[in-house]
């Protein structure tokens, strides 16, 4: 099996390293083949070669069987008038490779629950997946652009959604309620937007499909509010682009840190093993300002490597086992910056990953 990894900018480097050796570790113990290949994109691939997704790292995406991604961006390429920015290499590979559904699961580690700002009678039992749609609605709907009106500068983005991408997206988010808790919110903007009508609609008409599963509708602004009141209610929450990205820079805060939470980015496109070639990446960003210092928390990119093994190879028990690694790790006190507690040692990036590499051989089934 192969392994494209891209460690991107900023951070992304240091939390994809600690990655590879757990998923290196992994291979070891439960004895599975894993190639690894990297390039570059993001900022560093501006830097070196003039655009952030060259053809060579979406050639090398497209031959692997899994994709492991960092973080891209960072205050050196930021200008608001740039044409070529890091973040394109991101859209880039999400509309290229087809990789419509993107699972971010939250689910509090109990040893965290006072690292969250929330009280953690809210966050005890929280258990849930948001399902972003990742290659329609407004981050890529056209026209998307700045011209001078009769006001003088104006913009625009347009937010457009097809029945055929919103059932697809609505049959991942009912068929993962089916293997969980069987609950699913849909979130939408019914009452202001029409993409949002159409959204509902047929959200309604994918649901007959599923009768064993409870169905609601919720409107966004509503569901910004219940994620902190009552997270625990939730099981699925499939919503589109953008409201998928807002609502979960937000409930990374039930975890206690975006330095936790892990993604899978699927679509239709399968590997060698007929299982998703999918796109797996921590949801925070380059965290430019900490870059460099070892200081990053890997724990995101270490979990996102438990869902490639789960999701891309089929690789459950190894999966399994990262994810109990790391909760070892943080109940023997372990902790990077982001999540520092009182009367805990706080450690670096790099310590961390050996943490979670060290535990992986006593969590091994049969160890
Ligand atoms: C995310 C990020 C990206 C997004 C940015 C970096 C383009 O915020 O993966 O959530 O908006 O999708
Ligand atoms: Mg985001």
């Amino acid at each position: 099996m192969r392994v494209l990894v891209l460690p991107g900018d900023g951070i992304g480097p240091e939390v994809t390293t600690q990655a590879r050796r757990v998923l290196e570790r992994c291979a070891e113990l439960f004895g599975f083949a894993l190639e690894f290949d990297t390039a570059v994109v993001g900022g560093a691939a501006i830097d070196q070669l003039g655009e952030p997704l060259p053809a060579a790292a979406l050639e090398a995406a497209k031959q692997s069987d899994a994709v492991l991604l960092g973080a891209v961006g960072g205050p050196k390429w930021d200008d608001p008038r740039a044409n070529v920015r890091p973040e394109q290499a991101l859209l880039g590979l999400r509309k290229e490779l087809g990789l419509f559904a993107n699972l971010r699961p939250v689910k509090p580690f109990p040893e965290l629950l006072d690292a969250s700002p929330l009280k953690p009678e809210v966050l005890r039992g929280v258990d849930l997946v948001v399902v972003r749609e990742l290659t329609g609605g407004i981050y890529f709907g056209k026209p998307s652009e700045r011209r001078n009106g009769p006001s003088g500068r104006e913009a625009l983005d347009t937010m457009v959604y097809n029945e055929h991408e919103i059932a697809r997206l609505m049959r991942t988010a009912f068929t993962l309620a089916q293997q969980r808790r069987k609950r699913l919110a849909s979130v939408d903007k019914a009452n202001v937007l029409s993409s949002s009508r159409l959204w509902r609609e047929v959200a309604h008409e994918v649901r007959r499909e599923f009768p064993e599963v409870a169905y609601e509708d919720v409107l966004v602004d509503a569901m910004a509010m219940h994620l902190l009141r009552r997270p625990r209610d939730f099981d699925v929450i499939a919503t589109e682009n953008l409201f998928g990205d807002i609502l979960t820079d937000e409930a990374s805060m039930l975890a206690g840190s975006m330095g936790l939470l892990p993604s899978a980015s699927l679509g239709e496109a399968t590997n060698r093993v007929g299982l998703p070639r999918g796109l797996y990446e921590p949801i925070h960003g380059s965290a430019p300002d900490i870059a460099g210092q070892d200081k990053a928390n890997p724990l995101a990119a270490i979990l996102s490597a438990a869902m490639l093994l789960r999701h891309s190879f089929g690789q459950n028990e190894a999966a399994r086992a990262i994810e109990i690694a790391v909760a070892n790790v943080l109940s023997q006190g372990l902790r990077t910056g982001d999540i520092a507690q009182p009367g805990c040692s706080v450690v670096g990036c790099e310590e961390m990953g050996t943490a979670v590499v060290d535990a992986l051989a006593a969590v091994k089934p049969g160890a």
